[in-house]
């Protein structure tokens, strides 16, 4: 049976080969950040455009402050600098925005820019639009714990309170759908200590194209791909056609 299952509710996407396609067009990789910054654009305009609900976007990890500091004062330049330039379309387009990682490791300016995005927009109905920075899904596992340390240690909870459901309401994404689409660009198939925890039964697509070239072309490719998953969670095809007849 050939079922068209519906669109996403919630794409997490991992943005990678900025400096691959530098390289491969004889650029500075600063020039390769910048045309992804450029590519993500394109990306919400297009899940604006049709309709769609979230997306988490991976633009940098706890393990990329690892790069050469010069490398890495260039990405947190392009952040300021992208969000203050974007924050007003972003707004116009109804899309509320979200960051989510270890903020605490950046200077004041980039937090207090974050803040006050998320405030500009936080009554906004459209897409929910999500940044991961400074992230790291096992450091995201472990301040859930933490929290559930405390509040057992100061008595506001007991152990036998501690749940999936609990734990899911202590990570960054606690409110959220868990992830139904991961894409990943730039060809290698990991998940480079992204959204662990959620993604325990996302749908992973992954493709070569690096990530300034992923366009909407690209990313219906991803969506046409989803449609055609069958998402059994355990059951069997039979159970799962049977509930979609229903
Ligand atoms: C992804 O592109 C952007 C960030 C990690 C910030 P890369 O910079 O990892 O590009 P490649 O993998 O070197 O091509
Ligand atoms: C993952 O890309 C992080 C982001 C895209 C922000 P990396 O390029 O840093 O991943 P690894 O280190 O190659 O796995
Ligand atoms: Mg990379």
């Amino acid at each position: 049976m050939n079922i068209k299952y519906p669109k996403p509710k919630h794409i997490v996407i991992i943005m990678d080969g900025n400096g691959r396609w530098a390289v491969e067009n004889g650029l500075t990789r600063s020039k390769g950040h910048k045309a992804g910054v450029k590519t993500l654009k394109n990306i919400i305009e297009y899940a604006v455009r049709t309709e769609l609900n979230m997306i988490t976007a991976y633009a940098f990890s706890q393990e990329n402050w690892q790069r050469p500091r010069k490398e890495v004062d260039l990405l947190l330049d392009l952040f300021i600098t992208s969000l203050q330039s974007e924050v007003d379309d972003l707004h116009k387009n109804n899309i509320k925005l979200n960051f989510i990682g270890e903020l605490t490791k950046f200077s004041d300016k980039l937090r207090k820019t974050m803040k006050k995005s998320e405030l500009l927009t936080c009554d906004n109905s459209g897409l929910i639009l999500n940044v991961a920075l400074s992230y790291s899904g096992r450091w995201d596992i472990q301040q859930a714990l933490l929290s559930i340390i405390n509040e057992i240690q100061s008595k506001k909870i007991t152990i036998d309170e501690v749940n999936e459901e609990l734990i899911n309401s202590k990570l960054s994404l606690a409110e959220n759908n868990d992830p139904d689409l991961f894409i990943r660009t730039g060809g290698e198939k990991r998940i480079s200590n992204y959204l662990l925890w959620q993604l325990a039964y996302t749908e992973m697509y992954f493709t070569d194209i690096l990530w300034p070239d992923f366009d909407s072309k690209q990313f219906s490719l991803a969506l046409d791909w989803f449609s055609k998953r069958q998402r059994r969670f355990g059951k069997t095809s039979a159970q799962i056609e049977n509930e979609y007849d229903t």
